[in-house]
């Protein structure tokens, strides 16, 4: 069975970007193959964060993943920094990595952009990346397209790796988009992300998702109500791809075109609809929060299974190196 692995970081909340982008895929990919997900908060602390509620952040990522459908007995869920040897290989890994490709790397030229001292751990994070994929072989690694630089960057230090020592220990993982591979936020502009305050959140209540569609952005060129407008350029068309049946999709497309309906009137179908898919997301995350204990042993038994895979990759990595055996 091909091998998957993900990663998401605890900083930012489970939203429909990073749900529609990668964690839908994750979802099903674990009915037809060994999948491994990983909750990177040793990716997390490259960026400033409170100390204080990281650890509380980290476990409400694992409700959120578990209560959208991932399930332990078909995958494995666990916390990066549970699994010592992701912050090894990195190491290993650093020595065949260019300084270059990690300076050209958008997320980071973004990010550094951001801060005013910019640490050594954000220049290096697709290092961490690479190593969280490589510590498990992994053949296929579903991503938003946000993802899709680094993971080429990973591809390229398993084939320098490859090259520098002779053998072959690193597949090149491939990544997987959705069909949903990039949700912008709902000021239409950027791709969502909590951090930019323009998500709807996958776990928040029917009030707060009305409350954030009603004033989203749509198609610029509908300023009044009989303005025709283009689906194809508006954002919220595109999460009625992802919620809405095909035929309501055929009649939004028709009424917008037409402007037989409002912008309002699109919007409150998708919120109808978007409040009945993730009500029972809702419901068993209120379940997971009553039980910490049982989300606690999923993660243990994650990590517990994944160092041990992990290990075995670094006694061979070791040795390829030519580092002396304990
Ligand atoms: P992160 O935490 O930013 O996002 C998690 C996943 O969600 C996707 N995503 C989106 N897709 C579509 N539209 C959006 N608006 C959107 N926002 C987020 C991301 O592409 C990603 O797949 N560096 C990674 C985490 C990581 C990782 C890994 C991923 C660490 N190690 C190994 C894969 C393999 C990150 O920050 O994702």
């Amino acid at each position: 069975m091909p091998r998957v692995f993900s990663g998401i970081q605890p900083s930012g909340e489970l939203h429909i970007g990073n749900y529609l982008g990668a964690v839908v895929n994750w979802v099903a990919l674990q009915f037809q193959h060994e999948c491994i997900y990983c909750i990177v908060d040793l990716h997390a602390i490259t960026q400033p964060y409170d100390t204080a509620t990281l650890a509380p952040r980290t476990l409400e990522m694992a409700v959120g993943l578990l209560a959208a459908g991932l399930d332990p007995s078909r995958c494995t869920l666990f916390v990066q920094s549970h699994v010592p040897q992701h912050a090894e290989l990195m190491w290993l890994l650093n020595t065949v990595t260019p300084l270059g490709e990690l300076e050209r790397m958008t997320q980071f030229k973004d990010k550094s952009a951001r801060q005013e001292s910019v640490p050594a751990g954000l220049l290096n994070y697709p290092i961490l990346q690479a190593a969280d994929i490589l510590l498990y072989k992994a053949d296929r690694v579903p991503v938003g397209e946000d993802q899709l630089q680094h993971l080429e960057l990973s591809r390229e230090i398993a084939r320098r790796w490859n090259t520098r020592f002779g053998v072959e220990t690193f597949p090149e993982p491939q990544p997987m988009l959705s069909p949903t591979r990039k949700i912008l936020g709902l000021d239409g502009q950027a791709k969502m992300s909590k951090s930019l305050g323009n998500t709807i959140g996958l776990l928040d209540s029917p009030e707060e998702i009305w409350a954030k569609l009603r004033p989203a952005m749509t198609d610029p060129a509908r300023k009044t109500r009989k303005d025709p407008g283009n689906p194809e350029i508006c954002n919220i068309f595109t999460i009625h791809r992802a919620f809405s049946t095909g035929e309501q999709v055929t009649h939004v497309d028709a009424q917008c075109r037409s402007a037989g309906w409002g912008c309002l009137d699109c919007k409150r179908l998708l919120a109808d609809n978007m409040i009945a898919a993730l009500a029972p997301v809702r419901e068993r995350a209120a379940e997971l929060r009553a039980r910490p204990e049982r989300v606690r042993e999923v993660l243990g038994d994650g990590a517990a299974h994944c160092r041990a895979l992990a290990e075995a990759t670094l006694v061979e990595a070791r040795q390829v190196m030519g580092l002396q055996a304990p």
